[in-house]
Order: structure tokens, then C-alpha cells, then sequence
């Protein structure tokens, strides 16, 4: 009888002590995407319990909930989807009107660069007004604390081919790097706003707002579920894809007379499971001190890599780690792409002092990783959707 009482009142402690160490709960926008499904899994392995937020119609985007839950295991248990579109107010506002939410990582937006160009109204229109929607309701139920995914566009031109601080001058150089800008100035006007209220009201809690600029992510998680897919491909890596998987004849250098040591473009790439614990770590450090007011940190490794240096790379692999996959790769020089920038990598000391965050991933890793999940879901890079 004191036995079985005792046993009760061990599982009530049990109970008890890990629900007060339960994480939070947090709305993650975009989280069928490249990098919020990366993110989406981060969480759950650091036990948040995470609402899924996706307009799920694009075309086989539908089972990334499911193969996030196979990854997670069985803290998939913590994942809550929900089919929303950011651009319908009201069921935004339902979504926070029923669920607690203490934190909201915002990853939805349009990001291609050359449909911004020929589409402004399609941009301003997704980007900003699902962004206010979102806001809105956060502000209306109390919910102050936000991750915001930004880019290095946000640095335009940049003025030297040092590495990029985040003190940098900003300036947007297409309706795409608008938006993020725009979204930047507002959440910054969100913080003023606060300074100017009187905050005494204790249910009034001030807005903790992190920006995290993005440098270029590639990569994909190791069990090849989930990784960046494209139709038609913007970015470099999906473009590589469909020319490892057949789609494409050659790989296209876009120019090779930069202002460079090899004369083609540098870039920062960071593997997006490094980038997905930038926002773990952007979390932990909007509950600290730190964290109230607005912050913006760059996500990349400091390390420049060429366009050529990255094929290079992609011919190593195929030919040893991946050489019984028959894959193809070729490449050649074309003209640069109009807006590409010669040089952009980031200084990485102030996400390392601030959210002691670092990326660990060489870019070896991110090959390899990028050429799993591609040879994992042919169906992705063969096939016209
Ligand atoms: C681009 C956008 C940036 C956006 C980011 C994420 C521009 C000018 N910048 O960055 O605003 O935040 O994507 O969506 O579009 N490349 C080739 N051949 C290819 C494809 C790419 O040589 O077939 C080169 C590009 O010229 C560039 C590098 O690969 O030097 C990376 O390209 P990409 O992945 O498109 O990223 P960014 O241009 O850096």
C-alpha cells in the first residue's frame, strides 16, 4: 500500500518536473520548405513542440510533414500541421485565437529573385501582406517573440569584397530584397514603437525580435527526406540536380570574368542543417537578456567558395564517394547573370559571440548531403511538375 502510494507520487514528480522543463511551443511559417522543414525537425529534436504552418498545394510538398515525423521519431508526436495560408487574415488570427504559441519563426515568402523582376505586384503583395497578417495576430494575442528569415540580399551591392557585417549599409537591389528590407524596417518600427509605450501593463510584454540574414544554404538533411527542391530551379544547387540526374545537358558557370582569384562568382555557402540551429540558437537568445528589442545576425560560414571551386567539388565527389551512381557532370562558362554580385560571404563573428552559434559543416559535407537527397528523390529533378 506505501509502496504503490510511493510509486504514485513518483510519476506526479516524474510528470510534473518535465512538463515544467517542457520547451515551447512555436509556430514555424514555410515549414514545409527547404529550410523550415530543416528547422521544423531541429525543434522537435530539442523537444519544442512545433505548429506547422504551409500552404501544402505546391506540388508534392503534401508528404514533407510525414517524412519530418519519420526523421523526428517519436517526437514527431510534438508536430501540429496546419494547412493555413498567410494570406487569408482570419484563419490566421483562428490559428493563434486556438493554439498557445510562445515564439514564431516566419520562413513563408516567395524568394526568387527573377520572378520578383518580372512579377513585383505577385512579391509585394505574398511577402508583405501575409508578413502583416502574421504580425497582426501576434500582436493582437500577446505573442511578441519572433525569428524572422532574412537573406544577404538585404546588403544589395555590397560596397568592398570584405566579408559582409551586419552594419553594413542596406539597400535592395530587386522587388524580392524590397520585401525582406521592408520587413526588416517594419519589425525595427515595431521596437520603437515599444520604446515610446509605457510598458507598465504587465500583459504587455515588448516585442524580441531576431533577423537572421541568410547567406547561401544548400545541403540537406543526412537521411535524404527532406532537402531543396525547385521548379524551375533559382538556386545553384537545384540547378546542379537536374544535370547530376539527366534533366539538364551541362551545368552553366553564370560568368567567369569576375574580379576574382578564378574569375568566378564567391559565395558563402552554409549547410542547412547548421542554418536550422542558427534558429534554435536565435530562440535561446530571444529569452535572454539580449533578446528584447531587434537583432539582426548574418548566417554563414565566413568562407568564400567559387562557382568554380563548388563544380570542382561536384566532380571530386561523383568520381569517388558517389562513383557507382552513374551520375553525369560537365560544366561550362556563360554570361553572368544580371544582379549576380562578384564576392558576398559574411563576417560570422557576431551570430558566434551573440547566439554562439557557428557553423560546422565543410563544404564537402554539403556536397555530399546535396547528392543523397538528390539520388534519394529523382522524382524531384527528372520529371517535369
Ligand atoms: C540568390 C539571390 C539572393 C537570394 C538567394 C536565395 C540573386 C542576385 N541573388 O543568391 O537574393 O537571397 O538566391 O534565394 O539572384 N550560379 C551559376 N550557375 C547556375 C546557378 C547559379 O553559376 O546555374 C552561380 C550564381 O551566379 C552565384 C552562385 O552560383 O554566383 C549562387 O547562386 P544562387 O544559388 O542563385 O544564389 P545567389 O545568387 O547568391
Amino acid at each position: 500500500m506505501l509502496t504503490n502510494l510511493f510509486n504514485k507520487l513518483f510519476v506526479l514528480i516524474f510528470v510534473f518536473g518535465s512538463l515544467s522543463i517542457s520547451a515551447e511551443q512555436v509556430l514555424v511559417t514555410g515549414g514545409a520548405g527547404f529550410i523550415g522543414s530543416h528547422v521544423v525537425v531541429e525543434l522537435l529534436e530539442d523537444n519544442h513542440n512545433v505548429i506547422l504552418v504551409d500552404r501544402i498545394l505546391r506540388h508534392g510538398t503534401a508528404d514533407i510533414p510525414s517524412r519530418i515525423r519519420e526523421i523526428a521519431g517519436e517526437k514527431g508526436i510534438n508536430l501540429f500541421v496546419a494547412n493555413v495560408d498567410l494570406l487569408n487574415a482570419k484563419d490566421v488570427d483562428s490559428l493563434f485565437q486556438h493554439k498557445n504559441i510562445d515564439a514564431v519563426i516566419h520562413l513563408a515568402g516567395l524568394k526568387s529573385v527573377s520572378e520578383s523582376v518580372k512579377n513585383p505586384l505577385l512579391y509585394y503583395t505574398n511577402n508583405i501582406i501575409s508578413t502583416l497578417n502574421l504580425l497582426n495576430s501576434m500582436e493582437k494575442h500577446g505573442v511578441r517573440k519572433l525569428v524572422f528569415s532574412s537573406s544577404a540580399t538585404v546588403y544589395g551591392n555590397p560596397p568592398t569584397s570584405e566579408p559582409i557585417r551586419e552594419n553594413f549599409p542596406l539597400n535592395a537591389v530587386n522587388p524580392y530584397g524590397q520585401t525582406k528590407l521592408i520587413i526588416e524596417k517594419l519589425l525595427m518600427d515595431l521596437v520603437n514603437a515599444d520604446k515610446i509605450k509605457n510598458l507598465s501593463n504587465v500583459d504587455e510584454k515588448p516585442w524580441r525580435i531576431v533577423s537572421l540574414r541568410y547567406f547561401n544554404p544548400i545541403g540537406a538533411h543526412d537521411s535524404g527526406k527532406i532537402g531543396d527542391f525547385q521548379d524551375p530551379p533559382n538556386n545553384v544547387m537545384p540547378y546542379i540536380f537536374e544535370v547530376l540526374m539527366g534533366k539538364r545537358s551541362a551545368f552553366t558557370i553564370f560568368g567567369c570574368n569576375y574580379p576574382t582569384p578564378d574569375k568566378t562568382a564567391v559565395r558563402d555557402y552554409v549547410h542547412v542543417v547548421d542554418l536550422a540551429a542558427g534558429h534554435e540558437a536565435a530562440l535561446q537568445f530571444l529569452n535572454g537578456d539580449e533578446g528584447r528589442g531587434f537583432a539582426a545576425f548574418n548566417l554563414g560560414t565566413g568562407r568564400g567558395i567559387s562557382v568554380m571551386q563548388l563544380a570542382l567539388a561536384i566532380q571530386s565527389a561523383i568520381n569517388n564517394k558517389f562513383k557507382d551512381k552513374g551520375l553525369q557532370f560537365s560544366f561550362s562558362c556563360a554570361d553572368a547573370r544580371p544582379g549576380d554580385v562578384p564576392t558576398s560571404f559574411t563576417d560570422p563573428s557576431l551570430a558566434k559571440e551573440k547566439l554562439r552559434w557557428q557553423a560546422s559543416y565543410n563544404l564537402d559535407r554539403m556536397i555530399e548531403d546535396s547528392i543523397n537527397w538528390a539520388l534519394k528523390n529523382p522524382e524531384w529533378f527528372t520529371s517535369v511538375h
